[in-house]
């Protein structure tokens, strides 16, 4: 069977897997190969045991794979056969030389440039689909071009804003797509290129076009003003709780103007999560780079506050909790970084457990999807962990339940009966804001939610 267009993503991961397997499911006229140096994750994709978990995507996958969406290791022959390009390699924050723990690493990004040149033999279009610095787009058509063996690249920037957990719903009805590609003839056709292939489901007025940087840039400012509303609302959440006031009766007060909006306004113990603080450290980075101090210490108060937010949560418990935690066993209700996923990235739950233990306490670790995940993130912490996948059996015994994740089942337990199971006086601090606090007073804890006084009985 002939197919109207080739595509390819390079890298298979959870932006290029799920975005490929929406175009593949909404477009069977193309036919779209994902390749990955990771043989085992390709396996993953080829089998019933997907490498991630997204609500929704296992129906398409199965839907398209086989038919015109395929997951291969063959790098060298899917840059051949195809005309468009989507590059969704990963790009860590450095961890070394300049820049380090600031700037984005590109290692793997500049290798897939160097083997698109190396076994292309066609014109192609080149799509950025990982989060990049401003004019790497640039850098990129730079290293194409330099083979001078006469075939023509062009460069688009189309960044992601899917989230995790709704990655599927994201794509199949995003807010907006944006592409970004360099203002001549040629660079037009191709961004016309790009979006005709999403037309195919997403209306046009949704489809956007800018000049390159201004996308690349969209992309890190996006995330940037999300972050930068949650810690600003827990900057105030600190302030309530001395002021006895409520976050929540200010976050909806303050939102309800429609300026500001009220998504996204939700104190906790912080945000965490592989975009946001790497994001904003880039653009941070990036400002430090052109010159512009003030501009890079505004935004880099946004990982600060978060920062203080979760050292906050645990210089509570311990001065709430007598002064010492040492001993005392403390259960992490969630270990992932937000609810409906297995990712533990930059979650606050780690942070947490760390300073828990550094106090010498026992953490019990529960998490209906992420205890793998959390063993891994602790392996080499030197303390009493352990892992308990019942919440009931983890919190028994326990001085203390702190809840790191929004996770629906914690709203529904049985907290009668967790709290018969528990050492006295028992508390609960909730990082989330999740639970019912006043009927977890009467039962007899002692409670701390997040930018509201604490209800103690003492
Ligand atoms: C984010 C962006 O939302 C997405 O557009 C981008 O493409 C990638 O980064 P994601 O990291 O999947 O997506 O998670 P998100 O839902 O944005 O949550 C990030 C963190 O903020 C989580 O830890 C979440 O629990 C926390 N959060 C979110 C809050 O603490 N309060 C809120 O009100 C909202």
């Amino acid at each position: 069977m002939s197919f109207e267009k080739n595509i390819l993503c390079i890298g298979a991961g959870y932006v290029g897997g799920p975005t490929m397997a929406m175009i593949a499911y909404k477009c069977p006229q193309y036919r779209v190969t994902v390749v990955d140096i990771d043989p085992e994750r390709i396996a993953q994709w080829n089998s019933d045991d997907l490498p991630i978990y997204e609500p929704g995507l296992e129906e398409i996958v199965k839907t398209a794979r086989g038919r015109n969406l395929f997951f291969s290791t063959e790098v060298e022959e899917g840059i051949r056969e195809s005309e468009i390009i989507f590059v969704s390699v990963n790009t860590p924050t450095k961890t070394f030389g300049a820049g380090a723990g600031m700037a984005a690493d590109l290692q793997y990004w500049d290798k897939t440039a160097r083997q698109i040149r190396k076994y292309s033999e066609s014109n192609k279009i080149i799509v950025e689909k990982s989060t990049l610095p401003v004019k790497t787009a640039q850098a990129m058509e730079r290293i194409l071009t330099s083979a001078d063996n006469g075939i023509r690249f062009h460069v688009l920037s189309n960044p992601e804003f899917l989230a995790q957990g709704t990655a599927i719903k994201d794509l199949e009805d995003p807010d907006r797509v944006l592409i970004g590609s360099t203002q001549t003839p040629e660079g037009l056709k191709a961004r016309d290129v790009l979006v005709e292939i999403y037309s195919n489901w997403i209306r046009r007025e949704r489809i956007i076009t800018s000049n390159i940087w201004s996308s690349e840039l969209s992309k890190l400012v996006a995330n940037a003003f999300l972050a930068q509303r949650i810690s600003s609302i827990n900057s105030i959440s600190a302030l309530c709780e001395k002021a006895d006031a409520d976050v929540e009766e200010v976050a909806r007060a303050v939102g309800m103007d429609s300026r500001v909006g009220n998504r996204f306004l939700n104190a906790s113990v912080g945000f965490g999560g592989s975009c946001f603080k790497k994001d904003i450290l880039n653009l941070v980075y990036l400002c430090q780079y052109y010159d512009l101090k003030e501009v890079a210490d505004y935004w880099e108060g946004v990982v600060r506050i978060n920062d203080y937010q979760k050292e906050r949560f645990v210089l509570n418990m311990l001065n709430v909790m007598f002064n010492t935690l040492a001993n005392k066993r403390i259960c992490l209700f969630g270990f992932a970084f937000k609810a409906d996923t297995g990712d533990t990235r930059e979650s606050p739950a780690i942070f947490v457990a760390e300073r828990l233990i550094e106090e010498k306490a026992r953490v019990v670790i529960t998490d209906p999807k992420a205890l793998k995940n959390a063993m891994k993130d602790l392996e080499n912490i030197a303390g009493e962990i352990s892992y308990v996948e019942d919440p009931y059996e983890a919190s028994a015994g326990c001085s203390a339940i702190a809840v790191m994740t929004e996770w629906g089942i914690y709203a529904d337990l049985d907290y009668k009966k967790i709290y018969r199971s528990m050492a006295k006086p028992a508390f609960i601090f909730d990082g989330r804001n999740i639970l019912d606090h006043d009927k977890l007073f009467e039962i007899g804890f002692n409670v701390f939610p997040i930018g509201k006084p604490g209800l103690t009985h003492f």
